[in-house]
């Protein structure tokens, strides 16, 4: 039996993608301001690290972090899907190859957090560089990915 895609959902299916990752850019900042403030609690003054505990940043940014983890992933598979149905293959570029080592990246990055609640520094830094990379990069996808937007909306 085969199965078609009705046109509609596919053109639709290739907006999905980018809005989600846009989204998600904000929220990579976000989480990255709660992550230095949650560094901060060790070396604050006593009055600062009281505001910082009663903001709960350190549980805001393991649960902003745990979010992002998952809509990446489900991002980055979703934007490979959508290509596919669209296109018939994958276009193996640098959209494709920096999208899915930066979905490794925030993974294996969140997989430190065990260790990173019991004090270890080298997961600490580990962490940070791993997530810091992905936001830098997460800005060449951007560019990228608005090029890629381009191209669609110019053949509609
Ligand atoms: C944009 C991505 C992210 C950035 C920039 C970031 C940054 C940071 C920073 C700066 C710290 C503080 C380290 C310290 O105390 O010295 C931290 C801690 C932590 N992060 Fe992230 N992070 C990101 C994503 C995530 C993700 C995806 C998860 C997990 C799902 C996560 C879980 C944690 C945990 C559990 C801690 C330790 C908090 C504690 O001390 O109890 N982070 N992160
Ligand atoms: C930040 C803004 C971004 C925009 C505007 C954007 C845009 C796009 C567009 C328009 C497509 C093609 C979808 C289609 O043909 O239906 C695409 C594909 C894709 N995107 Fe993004 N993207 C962004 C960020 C990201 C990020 C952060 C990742 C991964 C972490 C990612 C991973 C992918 C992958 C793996 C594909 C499939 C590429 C292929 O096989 O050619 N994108 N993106």
């Amino acid at each position: 039996m085969t199965f078609a895609i009705p046109e509609s959902v596919k053109i639709y299916s290739q907006f999905g993608h980018p809005i989600l990752m846009w989204a998600l850019l904000a929220t990579s900042l976000y989480a990255l301001w709660l992550g230095f403030q949650s560094r901060k609690i060790r070396s604050a003054d006593p009055e600062t690290r009281k505001t910082l505990i009663q903001k709960d940043v350190k549980q805001k940014h393991y649960v902003t972090g745990s979010l992002l983890l998952a809509l990446m992933v489900m991002g980055t598979v979703g934007g490979m899907a959508a290509t596919y149905i669209n296109n018939g293959k994958l276009f193996v570029g640098p959209h494709l190859l920096v999208g899915l080592g930066m979905t490794a990246l925030i993974a294996t990055a969140a997989a430190l957090a065990p260790w990173m609640q019991k004090g270890n520094d080298l997961a600490r830094y580990t962490h940070i560089v791993l997530n810091l990379t992905v936001i830098g990069l997460f800005g060449w996808q951007a560019v990228t990915g608005v090029e890629i937007v381009q191209r669609i909306v110019s053949k509609l």
